[in-house]
């Protein structure tokens, strides 16, 4: 098929690449021309493993280009994907103004039969605004589906190629055939649905997964007042095949683009038909509280933080990415430099995104996970990079000021950290 995608932001490039991948032609479009040239000269705006290598190898194989020119793009081909942001208006509804922008000028553009697919994440109804906008833009014909993503940052690239499912919602049951046979190079597990339900699907995947995360980290809280170990009734727990082993790993919460922006958006999409979705609020709070769970360890083993020195390692929301956007290392910084307390931060690859954000002079930016040991009173783990799982515990206890290591991952094993000397604590387990 001859794809246009529209946005080269996570969602819409390696989708764009994944579609070229399986034997599509695709057009990528961004308006940001210095992202396109980027993209021509085969450099990804995004830190995605493995996707500069299916870059290269598409556009040489010709099924891969880049451009600026939405309109020409968008004449060529047959699907013509939306993928641009929906970040969240500060009532934490999506903030649809990119789409409405892309939907014009698609519509504008438009030289014959269309199908038009959004993979943004939007509201329930929002497809039905866009046949809208797209009916007062253009006189051709056209049919609009949804077909909501779900690959994760780090992993986007075997998310997409080899999805666990793939959600088509459509009105118009002509388009079950080629669409279905479009997406099965991906998967057999393909689910048709309404338009509405997939808008749905996409927003309640990740409000339960988000959920997931606080009820584990909330079991977390009472297992260190009971003296039982989170990772072990995680483990026992998803031994059970309708509960599932994955998204239980407790610790300092989650962050990034998606599940703080989608638990509120559907939040206010509840709310919007008068609904109180009581459950995903507290999700939220417990997230937003978890993170200071560091900040109590460290005052409980160091007392007064003023003028301490505190290590940090990692501060991407997750490893694998150098994505910082909601990430609770963020709060967490912020709330030791007002505790008076100096920093030394070190990650792998986020470091520059995180200077871009917070810089101060309580911060020190290192090179290594060792180096933002030496000297500390207290190193804090935010995020769990391979890197490290692999660090050497042994040297702590001669580099560090006081070797307190506050595992805000639960990467270490118990058994890793004895005889090193470590002052180990970590989340809902004994210390
Ligand atoms: C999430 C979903 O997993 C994807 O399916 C979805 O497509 C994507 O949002 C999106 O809507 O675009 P992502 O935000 O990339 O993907 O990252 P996840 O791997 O889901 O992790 C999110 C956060 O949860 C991270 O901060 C991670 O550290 C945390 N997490 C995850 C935990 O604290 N515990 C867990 O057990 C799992």
């Amino acid at each position: 098929m001859k794809i246009a995608v529209i946005g080269t932001g996570y969602v819409g490039l390696v989708s764009g690449v994944c579609f070229a991948e399986k034997g599509n032609h695709v057009i990528c479009v961004d308006h940001d021309k210095q992202k396109i040239e980027k993209l021509q000269n085969l450099i990804s705006p995004i830190f995605e493993p493995g996707i500069e290598e299916l870059m290269e190898s598409n556009q040489k194989a010709g099924r891969l280009s880049f451009t600026t020119d939405l309109a020409q793009a968008v004449r060529q081909s047959e699907l013509i994907i939306i993928a641009v942001g929906t970040p969240s208006l500060p009532n934490g509804e999506a903030d649809l103004q990119y789409i409405e922008q892309a939907v014009i000028e698609i519509g504008k553009a438009m030289n014959s039969y269309k199908i038009v697919a959004t993979k943004s994440t939007v509201p329930v109804g929002t497809n039905e605004h866009i046949q809208m906008i797209l009916a007062m833009n253009t006189l051709e014909s056209f049919d609009v589906v949804s077909i909501p993503e779900f690959l994760r940052e780090g992993s986007a690239i075997q998310d997409t190629l080899e999805p666990d499912r793939i959600v088509i919602g459509l009105d118009n049951l002509t388009l079950t055939e080629p669409l279905t046979e479009l997406h099965k190079p991906f998967t057999d597990q393909i689910f048709v649905t309404s338009i509405r339900s997939a808008e749905m699907i996409k927003y309640a995947s990740n409000a339960f997964l988000a959920t997931k995360i606080s009820f584990i980290n909330e079991i977390s809280n009472i297992c260190e007042k009971v003296g039982a170990d989170v990772t072990e009734v995680a483990k026992g727990m998803g031994q059970d095949r309708r509960i599932g082993a994955s998204f239980l790993n407790a610790g300092i919460g989650y962050g990034g683009s998606c599940f703080p922006k989608d638990t509120d958006a559907l939040i206010q999409i509840a709310g919007n038909v008068d609904y109180e979705f009581q459950l995903l609020k507290s999700v939220v709070e417990v997230n937003k509280s978890q993170r200071y769970k560091i900040i109590t360890k460290l005052e409980g083993s160091l007392g007064n933080l003023s003028g301490k020195l505190i290590g940090i390692w990692g501060l991407s929301f997750k490893p694998n990415t150098d994505d910082i956007r909601y990430a609770p290392s963020i709060e967490i910084v912020e709330t030791l430099i007002r505790a008076g307390a100096r920093l030394k931060l070190y990650d792998p690859i986020a470091m520059d995104k995180f200077r871009a954000h917070i810089d101060h002079p309580a911060i020190q930016w290192c090179e290594s996970a060792l180096e933002a040991a030496t000297g500390a009173d207290a190193v804090c783990l935010l995020t769990d990079w391979e890197e490290f799982k692999t660090a050497p515990l042994t040297q702590l206890i001669f580099i560090m000021e006081k070797p307190i290591l506050i595992d805000g991952r639960n990467v270490f094993t118990h058994e890793q950290i004895d005889g090193t000397g470590i002052h180990y604590y970590s989340v809902g387990r004994p210390d």
